[in-house]
């Protein structure tokens, strides 16, 4: 099992360019010499796409784990959607951790704490609540960068929290789906 979370997700690493943002970088007080435009970026805003970065890796691991912990005829309809996400979480961490580069940050390579869960219903309640916190994450850091006048981290952000919001719909429903009977539609 260990075997082939590690594969699926070494995988990905190889084919990218996340090795080379997210590790090769040590001197934290690095500067650049290479222009990046009229802006400065806010230390604040490095730190929150830090943030952000940490949360990628931390729901990445655990959307991959609770693939491969999926058990019984309910389990086998979920684990894909697991699987799934856990790789569109790994992209945001990278487009992150490239725009933290890009603005002479450090992009961190310590995830948040994963909460795996010990049944189904138990994964997707830790789900829906990751899903929540990225979106209050997300939302916080656009407004940041608006005010900064960083339209280009904006849009990135607004894309990924875009697709946060799809991840805590289809991670809801599923929770629902478990614990409320399916009822008929009245024609
Ligand atoms: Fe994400
Ligand atoms: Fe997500």
């Amino acid at each position: 099992m260990q075997v082939r979370i590690i594969r699926a997700l070494l995988d990905y690493f190889i084919s990218s360019h996340y090795c080379q943002g997210m590790f090769y970088i040590t001197d934290e007080n690095s500067t650049s010499d290479i222009p990046k435009g009229d802006f400065v970026t806010s230390k604040k805003l490095l730190e929150l796409i830090n943030n952000a970065i940490a949360q990628e890796m931390q729901v990445s691991i655990q959307y991959m784990w609770q693939h491969l912990m999926a058990k019984g005829i309910e389990g086998a309809t979920v684990e894909n959607t697991f699987r799934e996400t856990a790789i569109a979480e790994m992209k945001h961490a990278e487009n992150l951790a490239e725009r933290l580069a890009f603005l002479n940050g450090v992009p961190t390579n310590n995830p948040n704490t994963v909460h795996i869960g010990h049944s189904l219903e138990e994964m997707l309640k830790e789900d829906v609540q990751a899903e929540e916190e990225a979106i209050r994450l997300y939302k916080e850091a656009i407004q940041v960068a608006d005010k900064e006048g960083d339209y280009a981290t904006r849009r990135l952000l607004e894309e990924i929290l875009s697709n946060e919001e799809k991840h805590l719909d289809k991670f809801g429903k599923l929770l629902v789906g478990m614990t409320s009977p399916f009822t008929q539609p009245q024609l």
